[in-house]
């Protein structure tokens, strides 16, 4: 439990800075037209998958998941909010990948800058950051 925790905390930074560079790669593409793909984009699908695994994971064996605590806020945030919002933030990033793949050139960039862009803001709204009090840390 533990280190799938370490692990889960740890790999936000890796989820945040693949899809950070993703985004960058995709605007520079789509403003000079650009061919072809980048890895990145897959990375960053890779790295935030591997995230929802441990997610679920986690979700069955902590103990900051129960339903019937939803007064308090720490445990809402576990049981719902958390879960809510990343899963919407990586069915984005899903979509994005799979639609770009069936297109080529700058719309190919541009669909995968807009879902990998709103994808990471609602992924920066859902982390337990120290600064919103629900008992997490930076690492
Ligand atoms: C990109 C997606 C995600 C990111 C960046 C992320 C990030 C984090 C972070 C930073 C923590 C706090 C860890 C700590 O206290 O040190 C956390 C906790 C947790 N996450 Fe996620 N998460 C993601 C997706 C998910 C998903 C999809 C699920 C559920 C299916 C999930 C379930 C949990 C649970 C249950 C905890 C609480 C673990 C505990 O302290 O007992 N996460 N997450």
């Amino acid at each position: 439990m533990n280190i799938l925790i370490r692990a889960h905390s740890g790999l936000r930074y890796v989820v945040l800075a693949l899809l950070i560079a993703a985004i960058f790669v995709a605007y520079s593409k789509w403003k000079s037209g650009a061919q072809g793909d980048s890895k990145l984009y897959l990375f960053a699908l890779i790295a935030t998958h591997t995230q929802m695994l441990i997610g679920f994971i986690l979700y069955f064996i902590s103990p900051k998941v129960d339903f019937s605590l939803m007064k308090e806020k720490v445990f809402r945030f576990y049981t719902v909010e958390h879960i809510f919002m990343m899963l919407i933030a990586i069915v984005l990033i899903t979509v994005g990948r799979v639609r770009s793949k069936k297109l080529v050139g700058a719309d190919k960039h541009r669909t995968v800058l807009y879902f990998y862009l709103l994808a990471l803001v609602i992924i920066l709204m859902a982390i337990p950051w120290p600064f919103r009090n629900l008992g997490s840390a930076w690492f």
